[in-house]
């Protein structure tokens, strides 16, 4: 993606020091576009646990990076443990994208095969980059196989522009780039096929409003901002054709762990008819867990998410502000789960499948 015209993804290593690890700031944005720079798992694990990086793709990738610096950290005589402790403490920063627990397992087996510490680095360092690499490949395939939903749409309507809702931010700054739910989209735009997108604000963080609206900005994708409320108004009045969201864990039959309130629009998309779909890489199934409501670990963030926003002010300082009482409690449940059955199908780098069990192994066979 690019800002200002300069491409950028959302992880990299700093060219001229390859032992650090330099990520977008993504508490900052939307009214600052800040670079840091990480130099040890515990500078990522406090990354990924108050979202300075965030997203399912970009947690797992982190993860990974993670793992690099702590190969870094460790020292000859403590390898094994220094980095069996840094595995841990990164699987316990988030509990409900699978990406991340999957990326450290793959790191460790990566890690593994090196007969000597200094193996062991070079090793961690390829594998951080490949599962990078592979988070940015596999969400540009997502854009392939998905523009053809677009396309069939704008057919329909003799190109009067597609609308799409979406929630939260599965966009490039939620992978490495391109991101999953936006890839089609952005696949669509670079078509010139006419398409406006309506952000949900995605309350308490308001990623929607912070995030999609400001990555859809800079690629020039016509959208607009709205309560989080608003969706099955919009549906109800034939104003939205498609709703594709991103997911945090699906499971193998099909139940979709995502930020929390895209429930309610998948229940508002079935009532009026919306095709709702799920965009996903590989690396956020879980294949070991079924009843998705039963069995995901849902996140529940600090109280202080929901009692307070955070905005530009007219001054143009940043400052968060109380929205309720001063003695109101409140509860802050970081995503819920969409039962199979209410979503169209999911879009994954192999392709669309129905959210089943059948169809999922159909475009995995290697999981039967
Ligand atoms: O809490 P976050 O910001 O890490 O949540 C992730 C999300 O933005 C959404 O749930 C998204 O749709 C899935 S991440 C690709």
């Amino acid at each position: 993606m690019k800002v200002g015209g300069k491409a950028y993804r959302t992880i990299w290593l700093k060219a001229d020091d390859e032992r650090v690890v330099q990520v977008i700031d993504q508490q900052k944005l939307p009214h600052a576009f800040d670079i840091l720079d990480l130099r040890s798992v515990d500078d990522m694990c406090r990354a990924i646990r108050d979202m300075t990086v965030r997203g399912a793709g970009l947690i797992g990738a982190s993860a990974g990076f993670g793992m690099y610096l702590a190969t870094l950290q460790a020292s000859d005589a403590n390898f094994d443990a220094f980095v069996a402790q840094a595995a841990a403490k990164l699987k316990a920063t988030r509990p409900t994208a699978s990406n991340l627990a999957w990326a450290v397992e793959r790191m460790h087996r990566a890690i593994d095969c090196g007969a000597t510490p200094a193996d062991r680095r070079h090793l961690a360092k390829l594998e951080a980059l490949a599962i990078a690499d592979e988070d940015a490949a596999h969400c540009r395939r997502i854009g392939e196989h998905g523009v053809g939903l677009i396309a069939d749409l704008a057919a329909r309507k003799h190109g009067a522009p597609v609308n799409i809702l979406t929630h939260c931010n599965a966009g490039w700054l939620a992978f490495v780039d391109v991101g999953s739910a936006t890839a089609p989209i952005y696949a669509a735009h670079e078509a010139g096929i006419a398409l406006h997108v309506w952000v949900d604000e995605t309350r308490p963080r308001n990623q929607g409003a912070s995030l999609t609206a400001w990555e859809l900005a800079q690629h020039g994708v016509a959208h607009t901002l709205i309560a989080d409320n608003a969706g099955g108004h919009l549906m109800q009045h034939g104003m939205v054709d498609l709703v594709i969201t991103g997911a945090d864990r699906v499971t193998r039959d099909g139940d979709v762990a995502n930020k929390i309130g895209t429930y309610l629009k998948a229940l508002a998309a079935r009532d009026n008819g919306v095709p709702f779909y799920v965009a996903l890489p590989s690396s956020t199934f879980d294949f070991g867990l079924r009843d998705g409501v039963a069995n995901i670990p849902i996140e529940e963030r600090d109280a202080s998410e929901v009692r307070f926003v955070a905005g530009k002010t007219d001054s143009g300082a940043v400052a968060a502000v109380q929205i309720c009482p001063d003695a109101t409690p409140a509860r802050n449940w970081g995503f819920d789960v969409t039962p199979a059955r209410l979503v169209t199908q999911l879009l994954c780098e192999r392709g669309l499948c129905d959210a089943s069990e059948a169809g999922i192994l159909s475009l995995f066979p290697e999981q039967r």
